[in-house]
Formats: C-alpha cells, structure tokens, sequence
C-alpha cells in the first residue's frame, strides 16, 4: 500500500456510504476547509499475527471522546457510538488490512459559502490507512521547548481536537524540525509545560511519574490515561498530576511522549540537556513494554480496551 494509486482504491466511509477513498472529495466552499471547524480522531489498530486479527485500542473511548468533542463546535453526528465502532470494524473488513493501521474520523461543518461561522450542515467520514511508527521509539529524541506557545482555552480548547487547533501544533512542529531537532516541546501562556504537538508528555523525577493537569492545555489523551493506569496498577508508581516547570525538563531522570501516533517515544535532550544518561531510562522502557503487549491484547486484564476488528463483536454498552 504505498503507491497513490492503491491508496486511491482503498474504501472509506462518506455520507452514509463506502466508497473508494478517490471518490471521497468535498466541495472547495465546504466551511470546514476554510476555517478548520471540525472535529477529529486518531484511532490505532494493532495487527496480532498470533490471532490474526486486527486489535482497536480503547476504540468506544475515542468515539466518545469525539461525540463530547462535537458539542464545542455544535456539529451534530449523523451516527452514534456503536455506528462510529460498527464502521471502523466493516472498514478493516472490506480493506482486508492485515497490518498496523489508523483510523481517522473527522466531522466538520459541511456548510457551502463564505462566512465565519458555525454553518448548519455537518458531515463526517471515516478514513482508514496502513500506519507504522510515527515518532521513533527506541533512539531517543532530540526535543526544543517551542517558541509557540499552546493555545488557551479561551482561544481554542486544546481538548477539543479541532482541526484549526493544529495550525498550533504545525507551527511547533516545524519550528523544531527546521532548528535541527526531532520535535517539540510547546510551554502555556504562563510557561508551564503543556504538551508536544500531537502526544502527551511524562516526565520521571525521584522514581515518580508526573504529567501535566487536564487544565494546562492538553488533549486529554486516552494513552495518558492508560499509561497513568498502567504505572499505578502494573509497576506500583506514584503518578502525580501537576504542573511541570521547564527547568524541570532539563533536570528529570526520564522523560517521553504518549499518544496514540507516538506511542511511548523516549526523550534524549531537551534544549541541548542530556535527559538522564541519554538513553531510554529503565521505567519508560518498562511502560513501553507493557503497552507493547496490552495493545495486542495479550494481557487479558486490560482486553476490554481492545476490539478486534475480525472477530468484531459491538460492545453491549449504550451509545
Ligand atoms: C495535541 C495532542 N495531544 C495528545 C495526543 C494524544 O492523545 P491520545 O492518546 O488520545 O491519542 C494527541 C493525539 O491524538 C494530540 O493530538
């Protein structure tokens, strides 16, 4: 699946239909795409050779993330929970992905014409591609704290993950890209540490893992929440919740980021400071094996956050 023309062929959901994704298009007046209201996800599926099947990681979390989501900008889904999770299932199905893939929902407001607003129609579609890392997740990488810094709140909720937010996290990204480094760090307004542009960040000092609050402009990530689950149960860690100084990356023991894209990538410098000795410290590499396994759901007691797309059963909760 590398070429353009096997990507163009793979089926998609679009108003209500599969379709191939070439048949997929929106109009150019569509609001959306001028003023980047919509909502979106990132969903990953893991490919288990054992079982041969397709596992979703806490598939209905991201799909109820996206309906609350919807409510900031009042786009009204024309399917519910269980539709959301049904399609994703039928899309690996009909696309016989046999890999690593992501999926990625996007409602937007679908309204034609120039004006700033949130127009009446919506529309959604669901879009599902073959997917391998991301971000590297065994070498370390070399971040920057960000010149740019995270959207408030008040301007655009960052938990929101609207579509037009990510102007933000695009500018960081290439900020650091272009200055040498491999990602970045993006600070508040008031010069905490928020988050990477698309992961979470955890920090370890004094064997504790910290990360920052839901209020300091975060997406609030649903590998954070397993990975605050994961230490607490798994590796008896105490997680701490705060705010997070930026000299307290350049002093910590261990650092990464989390996100569905990012999985668990180490930090190896932050502004030129080594982090630790350089290296993937002892507890990341622990978390990180321990959400190598759960993803593939091979550790029966977190396999309710895992779907199989094959073996798709709906889940018996009310949407
Ligand atoms: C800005 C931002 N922060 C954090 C995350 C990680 O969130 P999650 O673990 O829910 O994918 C993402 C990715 O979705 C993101 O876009």
């Amino acid at each position: 699946m590398n070429s353009k023309m096997e990507l163009g062929k793979v089926q998609v959901y679009f108003r209500g239909n599969f379709v191939p994704l070439e048949d997929a298009n929106v109009n150019i007046l569509t609001q959306a795409l001028h003023y980047g209201t919509a909502i979106f996800e990132g969903i990953r599926g893991y490919w288990d050779a054992d079982s041969e099947d397709l596992y979703f990681f806490r598939l209905r979390e991201h799909y109820e993330r996206m309906k609350r989501n919807c409510k900031l900008l009042k786009i009204k889904l024309p399917v519910g929970v269980n539709e959301m999770c049904d399609f994703s299932a039928e899309l690996v199905q009909r696309n016989q992905f046999k890999q690593n893939v992501y999926v990625r929902p996007l409602a937007y407001k679908a309204t034609r014409g120039i004006g700033v607003k949130l127009g009446a129609e919506d529309d959604f579609f669901i879009v599902t591609v073959p997917f391998g890392d991301y971000l590297d997740t065994h070498k370390g990488l070399s971040v920057c704290t960000s010149s740019w810094r995270r959207t408030e709140d008040n301007a655009i909720p960052c938990r929101g993950k609207i579509s037009g937010g990510y102007v933000n996290c695009a500018l960081a990204a290439d900020e650091a890209l272009a200055s040498g480094f491999d990602e970045a760090v993006m600070l508040t307004e008031s010069g905490h540490v928020s988050e990477g542009p698309g992961f979470n960040l955890f920090m370890v000092r004094n064997h504790k893992l910290i990360t920052p609050g839901e209020t300091e402009n975060i997406l609030e990530g649903i590998t954070r929440d397993a990975i605050i689950r994961l230490a607490q149960e798994e590796l008896h860690l105490t997680v701490e919740v705060r705010k997070i100084d930026r000299s307290e990356l350049y002093v910590c023991d261990e650092l990464f980021f989390c996100g569905t894209a990012a999985q668990i990538a180490p930090i190896a410098s932050v502004d030129h400071r080594v982090v630790g000795n350089g290296q993937m410290g002892l507890i990341t590499a622990e978390l990180q094996k321990l959400y190598n396994a759960v993803v593939l759901n091979k550790f029966p007691k977190y396999s309710e956050w895992c779907t199989a797309a094959y073996r798709y059963q709906r889940a018996a909760v009310e949407a």
